[in-house]
């Protein structure tokens, strides 16, 4: 999708093909919440399922070459609110907003230039004359709720603004029940929920959302190659899914942007098309020993903080006296040398969403092309441009017409292929109207069966992007689709 984009064209876009629909939209929707249509839940779960073949099943070698350990967690969204407390979130996860007295409209201080006034949508907030904007004051952004029969602030709980902690609260359990050792990581996908004082441009800044985050845990000797690890890696994930480099742009913050345990944060920006200027996909942050070191002390369970690194001890033990490491912490060996295998863990933390992804594959694989027929007439031919590993529906199934077998064999054929893809089977209409309504919707193959096929069992299996047929043999449908399925190494 080239230039500024019209977001309500393409929200309708969206909506019409069963992409994306405004939540509730009978009630007359509710600000920041989406619903996934029949084609949308196909194409976030074939971006959930990318992302963790990729990077929890199947990691790329670290930066020597070495096997990554990575293993999941599907945590609570509901916890314990000392979780929040520990965090820093119910003390400091807030965005200054501005009211306004006259309207009752909130407005983010920071975004104010950007909105419209409710009395006057032409003009920003506190620009119209009746507009009496109150002084900005913090917000927080968690969603409060109350856990059992009794509503006070003993029952009070939130939904969770990340799914971070839930991995950070669960890092000794990890450790004892896998006997996991240094460095590692711990996947997770999961819901979370922010009450964004201004949602907005779609899904990219909804109220209720997903993210697919990683902790990898490792020796802080090594953690600055961690970091480059991860955010190299996450970089070039994106295009392997189909997002052209070049608009993908990674960005160092600067140092007084930084949190301040932070080492380092790459945001990785994507240039959407309905705005001038990068914005967030993902962050990788380096989050030093922060967050074990808060819940640690926040939780009284300070004994979980140390992680002995028993096996770089048995590398290096040959030259000392002692035989094993408890003998040697009692041996009082200098801090200088405890230090080498006691120590806090530090963390690398790659943190994406799911629907802002989602919303970069739409918008990147959105492509309108003009088209004339041998007759020369000129056409619109709208086509999504998805990934194959991406795309809703692999392959479509056409009997070419409805007689002479080739319904028969188009049947069998879609039986055989649909316990391994998501395909589909049509025989509605002229095979030309057909392919438009696959291209329509990202479909990367169709495949036709015609006269031919009944007497030699060859089909033609027509490319989305090229339009170009070929004529393959019947039984080889299965491994032709598969291997466009792979992911690909670059
Ligand atoms: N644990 C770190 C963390 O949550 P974040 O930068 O606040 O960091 C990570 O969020 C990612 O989650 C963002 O890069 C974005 O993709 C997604 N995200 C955050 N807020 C969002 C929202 N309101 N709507 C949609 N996605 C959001």
């Amino acid at each position: 999708m080239a230039g500024k984009t019209d977001m309500a064209k393409f929200a309708k876009f969206c909506k019409d093909t069963g992409f994306i629909f405004q939540s509730s939209e009978i009630y007359g929707g509710i600000n920041g919440f989406w619903d996934y249509g029949p084609l949308g839940v196909e194409l976030k779960k074939n971006i959930k399922d990318a992302w963790w073949q990729d990077m929890v099943r199947n990691p790329p070698p670290g930066p020597d070459g070495q096997e990554i350990r990575m293993v999941g967690l599907d945590c609570s969204i509901i916890m314990n609110p000392q979780v929040w407390v520990a965090s820093g979130h119910v003390g400091g996860f807030s965005d200054p907003m501005v009211d306004c007295k006259k309207c009752h409209g909130r407005f983010r201080a920071d975004h104010v230039p950007q909105l419209q006034c409710l009395l006057r949508p032409s003009k920003a907030p506190g620009q119209h004359d009746e507009c009496q904007l109150s002084d900005a004051r913090e917000f927080n952004l968690m969603f409060q709720t109350n856990v059992g029969a009794v509503v006070d602030s003993s029952s009070v709980a939130y939904l969770r603004p990340e799914t971070a902690q839930g991995i950070f609260v669960n890092y000794r359990n990890v450790l004892n029940s896998t006997r996991l050792k240094l460095p590692f990581g711990i996947a997770q996908i999961g819901k979370s929920f922010r009450n964004e004082v201004t949602p907005r441009n779609f899904t990219f800044r909804s109220r209720e959302f997903e993210q697919m985050e990683i902790e990898f845990f490792c020796n802080p000797s090594e953690s600055m190659k961690w970091y480059e690890y991860w955010r190299d890696l996450r970089k070039k994930w994106y295009s392997t899914l189909g997002i052209q480099s070049s608009n993908l742009i990674p960005r160092e913050q600067g140092k007084e942007e930084l949190a301040f345990y932070s080492l380092g944060t790459t945001d990785i920006e994507y240039m959407f098309p309905f705005s001038d200027e990068p914005q967030e996909l993902e962050g990788v942050a380096h989050r030093g020993s922060y967050d074990l070191e808060a819940h640690a002390k926040a939780s009284g369970k300070v004994d979980d903080l140390a992680y002995f690194d028993e096996e770089l001890w048995n590398n290096d033990s040959q030259t000392m006296s002692t035989r094993s490491f408890k003998e040697w912490l009692k041996s009082n060996p200098s801090e200088a040398e405890i230090a080498k295998y006691k120590f806090v863990p530090h963390v690398i933390e790659p943190s994406a969403g799911a629907d802002r992804f989602t919303l970069a594959v739409l918008m990147e694989a959105y492509t309108e092309e003009e088209l004339t027929d041998a007759k020369g007439q000129k056409d619109t031919r709208i086509v999504m441009k998805f990934h194959p590993r991406l795309a809703p529906i692999k392959a479509a199934i056409f009997p070419l017409v409805n007689k002479d077998g080739m319904p028969e064999v188009a049947l069998k054929l879609y039986r055989e292929l649909k316990p391994y893809f998501n395909v589909f089977y049509d025989d509605k209409g002229a095979v030309g109207r057909r392919y438009r309504r696959q291209d329509e919707i990202g479909t990367p193959f169709c495949i036709t069966i015609d006269g031919d096929s009944v007497k030699d069992g060859t089909v033609t299996i027509r490319d989305r992007d090229s339009m170009q047929q070929r004529r393959i043999a019947l039984g080889d449908v299965r491994n032709e689709i598969a291997n466009l399925l792979m992911p690909s190494a670059s």
